[in-house]
């Protein structure tokens, strides 16, 4: 695997690559990682000449500077999972690197209804900070396929508008959720959930599989009623559980307002923020 820290050393990599005709996978991490990366690390080697990982925690998409600071940073263990999961390049900028001074920082973002819901309204300014990343790391990758996890999939949603906004010719690839044998999401975040609340922090998936098993019979408020509910134990504070048309993002009256519905919840755990989600309805 080649390492790159320096914009000017990738470039001269990578075109040569394209010069080839090579096609470049891109996968954009914060690193610490886990399964969940290397599943879309793994994607992406299959199906292209060249993948590229970057690891860079991005501090203008933290809305709180303590989960900035502590925010787990694994980089040596990180290199170990790339290589074995066969990633060609590792991109491991420092903040100069990402926002130089002289970078253009005039565009504006306007995600309109997609960025005013859930982690929208529950983190402001995440979204500008992670789009505003995203889109300097295209740039400076240019990659043909993009590869996203459906962990986060208002994140999700909003590359795939800003990539339509900005006309970027990236294919965008929606790769599925990878979780752990109880069914809890994997999350960099879970290695700082103590014993007991790791196994508490099951109830998540438990809640959001539940919650599909009573389409049938409820309504979207009604499901989520109920699942608040159980997610209001001891220790845990739900910010949200959405039932959601899966392309606007907007609450859903009825199952049969939508062909495409998703749930998706966020819930602190003890210190620690955790969001999941689950496709309900698919055309
Ligand atoms: P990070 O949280 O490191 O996630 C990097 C990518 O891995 C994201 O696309 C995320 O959805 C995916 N991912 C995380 N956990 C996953 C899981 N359990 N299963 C499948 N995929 C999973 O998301 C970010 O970083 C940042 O916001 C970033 C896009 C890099 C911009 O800074």
């Amino acid at each position: 695997m080649y390492l790159f820290k320096k914009v000017n050393d990738l470039h001269q990599y990578l075109n040569k690559i394209r010069k080839k005709g090579g096609n470049i996978g891109f996968v954009p991490t914060m690193g610490a990682l886990h399964e969940g990366h290397l599943s879309l690390i793994r994607q992406s080697v299959k199906a292209n000449d060249c993948t590229v990982c970057s690891i860079f925690v991005n501090p203008t998409q933290f809305n709180d500077t303590a989960d900035l600071e502590k925010y787990p940073r694994t980089v040596a263990k990180d290199m170990a999972m790339l290589t074995s999961a066969e990633n060609d390049v590792l991109f491991l900028p420092d903040v100069h690197e990402v926002y130089p001074p002289e970078l253009d920082t005039s565009l504006e973002f306007d995600f309109g209804e997609l960025a005013t819901v859930m982690e929208g309204f529950f983190r402001p300014g995440h979204f500008d900070g992670m789009a505003q990343v995203v889109k300097r790391l295209l740039d400076i990758v240019q990659p043909h396929s993009l590869y996203m996890g459906q962990k986060d999939f208002q994140q999700l949603a909003i590359v795939r508008r800003m990539l339509v906004q900005l006309k970027m010719p990236v294919n965008l690839i929606m790769c599925a959720i990878i979780r752990e044998d109880d069914g809890l999401a994997m999350s960099s975040r879970n290695v700082r959930l103590d014993p007991a609340l790791r196994e508490k922090a099951l109830l998540l998936s438990q809640t959001l599989q539940k919650a599909k098993a009573k389409m049938a019979s409820k309504t979207p408020a009604e499901i989520q009623k109920w699942a608040l509910k159980q997610l209001s134990i001891p220790s845990f504070k739900p910010e949200y559980f959405e039932i959601a048309d899966a392309v606007t993002l907007q609450p859903i009256k009825k199952f049969s307002d939508s062909d495409y519905v998703v749930a998706c919840t966020a819930v602190w755990v003890g210190e620690i923020r955790l969001i999941d989600n689950l496709i309900f309805k698919e055309e």
